[in-house]
């Protein structure tokens, strides 16, 4: 018998964008229980603009509409993290062709370490194919409020305190 699936989507999310929660909301349609699981970087020096409390209480914020979502930290491997928690399934999003190549990458190398786990990929919408956390900072740095149109209000508010400390 199939046992309900429970799906992992890790990532650094620094913060969550409009495009993770898009492949999210798709995500929760499809598996009755989904983790959104944040890395915590071992390493004294992160290269993440906001701490692992401070990601996990953006997404909490950002999900709390979302029943089947639970947020965890997790740190090492990520195969480990989905034996640990009996998880079988690993989501990751795909906005475009560029990210297919990294993305294969990683699903084979996971598989290698872990042949119980499957990862599935959910394309993004369109119109979130040019959105990135990466590309969200940097226009949230220049003091701009354009990024309320490409992540969640809690990203949004968390990016303007974020800068505005940092001033
Ligand atoms: O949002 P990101 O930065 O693209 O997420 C990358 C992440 C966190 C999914 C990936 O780096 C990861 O799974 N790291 C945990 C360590 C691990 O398992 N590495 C093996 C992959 S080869």
């Amino acid at each position: 018998m199939i046992q309900p699936i429970k799906a992992v989507f890790p990532g650094s999310f620094d913060p969550i964008t409009n495009g993770h929660m898009d492949v999210l909301s798709r995500a929760c349609k499809l598996f009755p229980e989904v983790t959104l699981a944040v890395l915590q970087n071992p390493r004294k020096v992160s290269k993440h603009l906001f701490t692992i409390e401070e990601r996990l209480e953006i997404l909490r914020k950002a999900t709390e509409h979302l029943p089947n979502v639970r947020v965890e930290a997790f740190g090492g491997l990520l195969v480990d993290y989905m034996r640990e928690t009996k998880a079988t399934v690993i989501l990751r999003g795909l906005r475009a062709v560029s990210d297919y190549e990294y993305e294969l990458q990683i699903a084979h190398l996971n598989r290698q370490m872990n042949p119980d786990v499957e990862t599935v990929f959910i394309m993004a919408a369109t119109r979130w194919s040019y959105v990135s956390s990466s590309m969200v900072k940097e226009i949230a740095s220049y003091g701009s409020k354009e990024i309320t149109k490409m992540v969640p209000p809690a990203s949004a508010e968390a990016l303007f305190r974020k800068f505005a400390d940092l001033q």
